[in-house]
């Protein structure tokens, strides 16, 4: 993908034509699709979460569908069988998709933005340099999973490359890993994502949970049992956390029918969201000179506080 010239707003930057599913318009140092900036303007207008909301925060395919169902099963212990009839991206709503903006659904399957019902669970893929203000108008706390940049990309890579623009001609890798590494993909830059969050998890530990996926995979039961906390409904018992854990795993999610249907979310069908979900997957698609480029800017931007190797 090309950038265009400066269009005739000043403030707004854009990629790609403006009516295709990949085109990018900057706002505030980030890139959004005009879908998502639409919806974007109209949450900051509108959206004033309340003191129980729980807010989970990502970059894209970094594991938000598996926090979504951790989350809704901590929280909704006593309903935890939703998960084996509803996709967790129909569970826990994005809030600039499916509450505010053009795909909004209405009425509403999940609590109302306009109702101050309790264990209200939104998703965002904003960074804190957008939603920040939102956010910190309440006393909700934010959980941001992050993924190193690597697994990050080659997910989102095989991830846009499901969708029927790309099945004849899939988005070469190289010009993806080109993007990735200029911020000029959605939602990006990747780095400034992830730090505008995981900065506020360092000054307020107790509003923002900074997880990473690759912690949460190595010891999910650990790290479930600190999230119940963090949410204010801790576990009594052991087997409480291993029912939350086997039925958030992979595994288990996608071999509910549900997950398992041709169903659509947000153009991808419900099955692309559960793809292999290993660690350390990119090193079976990225060359060492793609590798290299990465790291460079990993050091350079996460000066080693995180996903260093
Ligand atoms: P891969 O493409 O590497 O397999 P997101 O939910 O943010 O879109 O992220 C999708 C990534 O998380 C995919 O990674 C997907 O396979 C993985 N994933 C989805 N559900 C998961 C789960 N329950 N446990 C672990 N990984 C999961």
């Amino acid at each position: 993908m090309e950038i265009q010239p400066d269009t005739s707003q000043p403030e707004v930057k854009q990629i790609g034509d403006h009516d295709s599913v990949d085109s990018l318009n900057q706002f505030h140092g980030f890139w959004l699709t005009p879908i998502n900036l639409q919806a974007t303007q109209e949450l900051l207008e509108h959206f004033k979460p309340i003191s129980n909301d729980v807010i989970l925060a990502s970059f894209p395919k970094t594991g938000t569908t598996w926090l979504k169902s951790l989350l809704y099963a901590i929280v909704n212990r006593s309903s935890i069988d939703q998960l084996t009839r509803n996709h967790p991206h129909v569970l826990v709503p994005q809030l600039e998709l499916q509450v505010y903006g053009p795909h909004a659904i209405s009425p509403p399957p999940f609590p109302s933005p306009d109702t101050s019902s309790s264990n209200r669970i939104f998703s965002t893929h904003l960074p804190y340099q957008i939603i920040g203000e939102t956010i910190d108008s309440s006393d909700c706390r934010v959980v941001y999973v992050a993924r190193n940049p690597k697994d990050t990309l080659v997910s989102i890579w095989h991830f846009v490359n499901t969708l029927e623009m790309f099945k004849t001609f899939p988005w070469p890798l190289e010009d993806f890993v080109d993007n990735f590494c200029k911020g000029h993909i959605a939602f990006g830059p990747y780095y400034d994502h992830v730090l505008g969050y995981q900065k506020q998890s360092v000054e307020r530990p107790k509003k923002f949970f900074f997880i990473t996926y690759e912690e949460l995979k190595s010891d999910p039961k650990t790290h479930v049992k600190k999230l119940a906390e963090f949410l204010g409904c801790p576990f009594d018992n052991e087997e409480q956390v291993e029912e939350v854990v086997r039925s958030c795993s992979i595994e288990t999610l996608r071999n509910h029918d549900v997950n398992k249907s041709g169903d659509i979310f947000y153009y991808f069908p419900y099955n692309s969201y559960f793809r292999k979900g290993q660690v350390g997957d990119h090193k079976n698609y990225l060359t060492k000179d793609m590798i290299d480029r990465i790291d460079t800017i990993t050091n350079e931007k996460f000066q080693g506080s995180i996903f260093k190797h």
